[in-house]
């Protein structure tokens, strides 16, 4: 492995295909495509997609310092069609000012003290799902973990008004993310926004879906509010916000950002949840510390937004399996003027590319990276973990708003169901999908035994 960046003007990168560049090796199979640039070529990457300059930079403190100059010298990617029409312009595809005031608004709806409100649902809707689930049954763990992260994302986004709503919403929901997955991953991604596909006309339907029931939750809340009995959801808290000048979120915008939040915790949860099970299952030494700090820090209860920091085990399981399943496995941004990364200047128009399941799987970073060991996030643990190189949830001004909504669920969710049940998903390694998210290519089917005295 190439451990430091070549001279200037003397980097390599794998040989390119007329007009396509390196599309082909890396649509096949882009995960194995940007380990290979850095096992063979190093830490500062030409490459080529279709027409357009790249690097990939596979050094942590590279892409921290990419992450940190989004909205300054680098610009986020152009999203395609789907994303535009699914999240409107919301705080993800929104850009500088726009993207700046949006933030602002939406970030005091999932501050710490918020999510302490949420997390209440959280274990309510796991409790339920564990209620509903039998010794020896067999389960598909995916569809599960999708189905609770999905009640879970409605709840505290719309509260008891989207009672009745939540089988359209989330079937819509589901529809509109099947096709933004395709988008990402196909070719209709370059295509124009007026040429018409058959996924394109789902994703359309779907969209109807959502705007007329979210449309319908949104009325509702304002009429709740008008009446001074404001809501306590995600919702109620961005009706409520105001910018600087004292203005509102415009009904177009509270519809663009409850999507948003949606799409952007659900899957990325319920996918992070799925990994854990499977590798708890293969770990029966840490399942074991699992179960041996449930029983020590709740005995039997359930927990609650405080128990969240005790449980240091299932947040290290958690952080773990983030680290080894990033669902969010590809981050990128073009270079404008002044661009400079490590020390060097970046053509304006160049995108860089970093890639949390590359740097996460580095042996540089993480010793034996393929191996499932909490225990690497110890206090004391011989090799601490180098700044920047776990960074699931992205960095800099553009970071994820919802890591501790997302850190708080899965981490209760866990707690709940393996007080319960071990999830036995069988030997068999899962096969991994490079989609939105880092999703598994096939059902992981498990059965239940019951956990516990
Ligand atoms: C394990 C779960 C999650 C992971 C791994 C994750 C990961 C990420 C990453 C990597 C980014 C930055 C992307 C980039 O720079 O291109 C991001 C942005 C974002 N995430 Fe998350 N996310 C998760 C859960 C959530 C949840 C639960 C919410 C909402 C409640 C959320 C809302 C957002 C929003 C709104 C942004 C855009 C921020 C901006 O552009 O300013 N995410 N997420």
């Amino acid at each position: 492995m190439t451990a430091t960046l070549p001279p200037r003007g003397a980097e390599r990168g794998p040989r390119r295909w007329p007009l396509l560049g390196n599309l082909p090796a890396f649509a096949r199979d882009p995960l194995a495509f940007f380990e290979s640039l850095r096992d063979e070529y190093g830490d500062w990457v030409p490459w080529a997609l279709g027409p357009k300059r790249n690097v990939l930079v596979s050094r942590p403190e590279h892409a921290a310092e990419l992450l940190g100059a989004v909205e300054t010298t680098f610009a986020p990617q152009e999203l395609g069609w789907a994303f535009r029409q699914l999240l409107g312009n919301g705080v993800v595809v929104a850009t500088g000012e726009d993207w700046r005031r949006k933030r602002a608004l939406v970030q005091p709806a999932v501050r710490p003290r918020q999510v302490r409100s949420y997390a209440a649902t959280m274990v309510e809707c796991a409790d339920a799902l564990a209620g509903a689930w039998a010794e020896g049954a067999r389960i598909e763990v995916h569809r599960e973990m999708a189905g609770l992260t999905q009640r879970i994302a409605v709840r505290t986004l719309f509260g008891g008004d989207a009672a009745g709503r939540e089988a359209p919403i989330s079937a819509a929901m589901a529809a509109a993310q099947r096709e933004l997955g395709a988008e990402f991953r196909g070719l209709t991604l370059f295509l124009p926004a007026w040429v018409q596909t058959p996924g394109r006309r789902r994703m359309r339907a779907a969209v109807a879906v959502l705007d007329r029931e979210i449309e319908h939750v949104i009325r509702e809340h304002e009429e709740a509010s008008a009446g001074g009995a404001g809501r306590d959801d995600l919702l109620g808290r961005l009706l409520a916000a105001r910018d600087e000048h004292g203005g509102p979120l415009s009904r177009t915008e509270l519809r663009d950002e409850s999507i948003t939040l949606y799409i952007g915790g659900h899957e990325t949860t319920s996918t992070t949840l799925t990994w854990a099970w499977q590798l708890l299952s293969g770990a029966p030494g840490a399942r074991a510390r699992l179960d041996e700090e449930l029983e020590r820090v709740l005995g039997g209860r359930l927990p609650t937004y405080d128990d969240h920091a005790r449980l240091t085990w299932t947040r290290q399981v958690v952080k773990e399996s983030l680290r080894l399943y990033p669902p969010v496995w590809l981050i990128s941004a073009v270079a404008g003027e002044g661009a400079v990364i490590g020390g060097r200047p970046v053509p304006p128009g160049t995108g860089v590319w970093t890639s949390p399941w590359s740097v996460h799987r580095d042996a540089r970073w993480f010793p034996d990276p393929e191996a499932f060991r909490p225990e690497r996030w110890d206090a004391d643990a011989p090799h601490p973990v180098p700044e920047h190189a776990w960074f699931p949830f992205g960095g800099g001004p553009r970071a994820c708003l919802g890591a501790r909504f997302a850190l708080v669920e899965a981490v209760l969710v866990l707690a709940v169901l393996a007080q319960r049940f071990h999830l036995d998903t069988g030997p068999a390694p899962v096969p991994v999908f490079p989609g939105l998210t880092l999703q598994p290519t096939c059902p992981v089917p498990a059965t239940l035994r019951r956990a516990g005295p």
